[in-house]
């Protein structure tokens, strides 16, 4: 998908040339009250629009949409008026992140069909706000069309319309800047998520990455098959060993001159996960093409990274393979060798994330990064634990997790952190190699997998997992600015996390 330009403007809403119009309401006491933004249109209406709401059953509630026929009264004959919610609740992260799903909700509700164009009036009044609004709208807008020859109403499917976003604040120019990249890294990680695991694996995952890494001016590197067995990456050989297609290891960089600090990410990549001879069960498989969401998110990052150019040095990892159980597949109780020496044993060959990653976690040693963050659909224990849309981020110390997911959700994306307890660890000790790749007991699930991969992070390096087995994809109805499929996420909080870096904070 492209995104067409959103623009900013100063007008005042009731010019706006737009086929709908969105502004802002929030939850008062005694019904809903037009928010900020939407005093032109207020005016334009004579003053009524309190009175029409209420009459027309809207509380305010957060993410209602209510729609309203300007009867020429503005420029736009469709004014959407979209729930913020009650006023000062929460911080100014939950403010942001209502006026991101009020956004996203009010767009989708108008997206697709005849509207050609889309302005938004809702409260802007500073950099954070407008980058708040610019986002939602972006990713609310967001609609994966490559397999659909027609729309729901059987015609041909459209571009997206055009956005305007209607804010007066300084820096509102940096900010919808800002917004657009974060929304293209996304987008770019939806469609990836989305795409048919017959069409998206390891070769073609790559020759995306090189695409993209091209019009991003990222350097890559892409070890094939040959070069990964020469190379001893025994966790992606053994992997993709089931599968016709084989896997591949991807290395993309971003550099700054003036760089201090260098910060890997790596991600798990994935293309299709069946279980391979530890096959999954029919259901179990039918998301499993988001099995490469955090390798994407990985691009999708530093595709934005190098938007944004923040002083850092920021090197990706993505560990592609297809996990199949094909006549050469793995067996429960092989052993393999990870990069750099150490031995698995396989005992379950649907444990197979860990087992890329390590080799990923390994080689970035190489790189002696200061900060190493991996980011993976890696458990289904992460859904038990924390939900489908909290992400579980575990650490090499309790305040690094910590300092991670207050970045996730710094930057608007649901995280929590979780343990590494030293007794789960013994559950992984094998009778015959270094490591095994599952314990006996299945409790602490996330926790036992974050303890595996520790044992491949370059010693002494600070590093953080993060599980987004929930996160990744959504299969619930839309909510907000998430659509159903993928979701992009961990590509804002993978931002966040260099441009900390950047900055000193992290
Ligand atoms: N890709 C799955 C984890 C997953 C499950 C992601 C559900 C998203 C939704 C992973 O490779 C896997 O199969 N994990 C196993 C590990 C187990 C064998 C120790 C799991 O969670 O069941
Ligand atoms: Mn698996
Ligand atoms: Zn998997």
């Amino acid at each position: 998908m492209t995104t067409n330009p959103v623009r900013i403007t100063q007008e005042g809403a009731r010019s706006a040339a737009a086929d709908a119009l969105i502004i802002g309401v929030t939850q008062g006491t005694d019904g809903p009250v037009p928010a900020s933004g939407a005093e032109d249109v207020d005016a334009a209406l004579g003053n009524t629009l309190a009175a029409t709401l209420s009459a027309l059953g809207a509380t305010g509630r957060q993410d209602e949409l209510t729609k309203i026929s300007s009867g020429g009264a503005t420029a736009a004959p469709l004014i959407v008026a979209v729930g913020l919610g009650k006023e000062d609740q929460g911080g100014e992260r939950a403010r942001l992140e209502s006026l991101r799903r009020a956004a996203g909700s009010a767009v989708r509700a108008v997206n697709g069909g005849k509207t050609r164009s889309i302005a938004l009036s809702l409260p802007a009044g500073d950099a954070a706000e407008t980058e708040a609004v610019a986002l939602g709208a972006l990713l609310g807008r967001y609609s994966f069309t490559r397999y659909r020859t027609t729309d729901a109403d059987g015609a041909r499917t459209a571009d997206s319309p055009s956005l305007t976003v209607l804010s007066g604040a300084a820096g509102a120019d940096e900010a919808v800047r800002r917004a657009r990249a974060l929304a293209d890294g996304m987008a770019l990680v939806r469609d990836l998520v989305n795409t048919s695991p017959s069409q998206l694996y390891p070769e073609t995952f790559a020759a995306e990455a090189a695409r993209v890494a091209d019009g991003a001016g990222l350097t890559i590197e892409v070890l094939d098959h040959q070069a990964l067995a020469d190379g001893g990456y025994g966790g992606l050989t053994g992997v993709g060993q089931g599968s016709v297609h084989p896997p591949r290891l991807v290395r993309l960089a971003y550099q700054h001159p003036d760089a201090r600090k260098t910060v890997v990410f790596a991600g798990k990549g994935i293309t299709f996960d069946s279980g391979g001879l530890s096959l999954k069960p029919p259901k179990g498989m039918e998301a499993m093409k988001s099995d490469m969401g955090g390798a994407a998110a990985v691009l999708g990052a530093l595709q934005a990274i190098a938007a944004l150019k923040p002083q850092v040095n920021v090197v990706g990892y993505l560990p592609m393979a297809e996990n199949m159980p094909g006549g050469r597949a793995q067996r429960p109780s092989d052993v393999i060798t990870i990069f750099g020496g150490k031995t698995v044993e396989v005992l379950n060959t649907d444990a197979e994330g860990r087992l890329v990653l390590a080799d990923a976690l390994a080689r970035s040693a190489a790189d002696t990064p200061d900060l190493i963050i991996d980011v993976a659909t890696l458990t289904g224990a992460q859904l038990v634990a924390l939900g489908p849309r909290i992400a579980g981020v575990m650490a090499s110390t309790d305040e690094l997790a910590t300092a991670v997911a207050d970045a996730a959700r710094q930057a608007g994306e649901q995280a929590w952190p979780m343990p590494l307890p030293e007794e789960l660890r013994k559950g992984l000790d094998s009778t015959v190699a270094d490591i095994a790749n599952v314990a006996g007991e299945r409790w602490g699930g996330m926790l036992v997998a974050g303890l595996f991969l520790k044992e491949f992070v370059p010693e002494r390096a600070r590093w953080a997992h993060v599980d987004i087995a929930g996160p990744a994809f959504h299969e619930g109805e839309p909510y907000g600015y998430t659509p159903k499929g993928g979701t992009g996420a961990a590509v804002r909080m993978l931002v966040q996390v260099a441009t900390d870096v950047a900055d000193g904070r992290l």
